[in-house]
């Protein structure tokens, strides 16, 4: 019987198809405590976490010590808080849920887009107050017939492309490891763009790059201000690839017509004034890739992949 350490929230019926063959010490904030995380993380032949548990540093060295930890799981996608060649060099697989929640994240795209568009929805208050905004609120616009480009067209891009086309979107995409006639772009009537002419045309740019040091800073303040006037931009990819004090500025100078942010540079990101009162600015916790159907897709898969992992260990053993 193997030991697994699950650090971060799990759905409790994945947790109980390892619990039926493994020991699972099971523990949604374990990873604030690191002093219980290391105690418990040395000795387990599986580690599973979601993105806020470090797997570097002295976790990765106190997973390493025994030689027993053979499988990392991340439930999720995006392995920006995992040191991949660590693990990898000490032994440990590294596996990720790419796919399972690429369709809560699009939906959150769409949405995003729609009501950033229309610009409808933010007078609740004032029409139950028996005001009548309507002038104010009238020159929303549609999202049939408006450009959509994709910054990276894996999973999400790729999902998010259908969505947008069932909409009446145009959409184009930027992606640096695919070729331009890549047969992805004919297959879902896609045009490939280069980075600056994508930014150039789109009305709706959206990102959905992994963080590396290829993307780190990739929408700066300059590649903002490239925008086109009045575009829509969101981010559901990670921090540190989108500047935020520039898009609240360019918001506050009506150069971006809205943003939608899901990820920050610190989470939880620090009380931040330059967002306060911003106009057009939807902001979440990360939280466009977590819905009550990604989350169990995303917990089996990685449930599943971590037990087929240890059968195979325990058949070489
Ligand atoms: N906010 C959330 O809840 C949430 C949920 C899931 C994923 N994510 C983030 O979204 C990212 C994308 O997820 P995915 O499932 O589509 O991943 P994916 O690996 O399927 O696709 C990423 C794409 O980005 C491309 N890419 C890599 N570097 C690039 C660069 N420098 N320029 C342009 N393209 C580049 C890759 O070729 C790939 O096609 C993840 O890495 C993760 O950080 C966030």
């Amino acid at each position: 019987m193997a030991k697994i350490v699950i650090s971060e929230f799990m759905d409790e019926r994945a947790v109980a198809l390892l619990s039926a063959r493994h020991e699972v010490l099971f523990d949604a904030g374990l990873q604030k405590d690191s002093t219980r995380l290391l105690a418990s993380a040395a000795g387990c032949d599986a580690l599973i976490v979601r993105n806020l548990t470090q797997v570097r540093g002295e976790l990765l060295t106190a997973l390493g010590r025994t030689g027993r930890c053979k499988v990392i799981g991340r439930l999720g996608v995006g392995l920006d808080n995992i040191d991949v060649a660590g693990c990898e060099a000490n032994g440990m697989a590294v596996i990720s849920a790419t796919g399972a929640n690429a369709q809560s994240v699009a939906e959150y795209v769409v949405t995003s887009a729609l009501l950033l568009l229309r610009g409808a929805y933010g007078c609740t208050a004032a029409v139950a107050a028996g005001e009548w905004p309507r002038a104010a609120v009238s020159n929303g616009r549609e999202i049939a017939g408006q450009t959509l480009g994709l910054i990276g067209f894996g999973s999400i891009g790729q999902l998010t492309a259908r969505l947008a086309t069932g909409l009446g979107m145009k959409v184009q995409a930027f992606d640096a490891m695919l070729a331009a006639d890549a047969p992805v772009y004919a297959q879902s009537g896609v045009q490939p763009a280069a980075l600056d002419d994508l930014v150039a045309q789109a009305n709706v740019v959206s990102l959905h790059v992994p963080l590396t040091e290829g993307t780190r800073g990739l929408f700066n303040a300059s590649r903002i201000a490239s925008m086109k006037a009045g575009a829509i931009l969101i981010n559901t990819s990670r921090g540190h690839i989108l500047d935020i004090a520039a898009v609240a500025s360019a918001l506050r100078l009506g150069q971006l017509g809205g943003a939608a942010i899901d990820v920050f540079d610190t989470e939880p990101m620090s009380a931040d004034t330059a967002l306060q009162n911003c106009p057009n600015l939807l902001l979440t916790p990360h939280i466009s890739g977590l819905s009550v159907q990604s989350n169990k897709r995303v917990s089996f898969m990685i449930a599943e992949r971590v037990l087929e992992k240890l059968a195979a260990q325990e058949q070489q053993g």
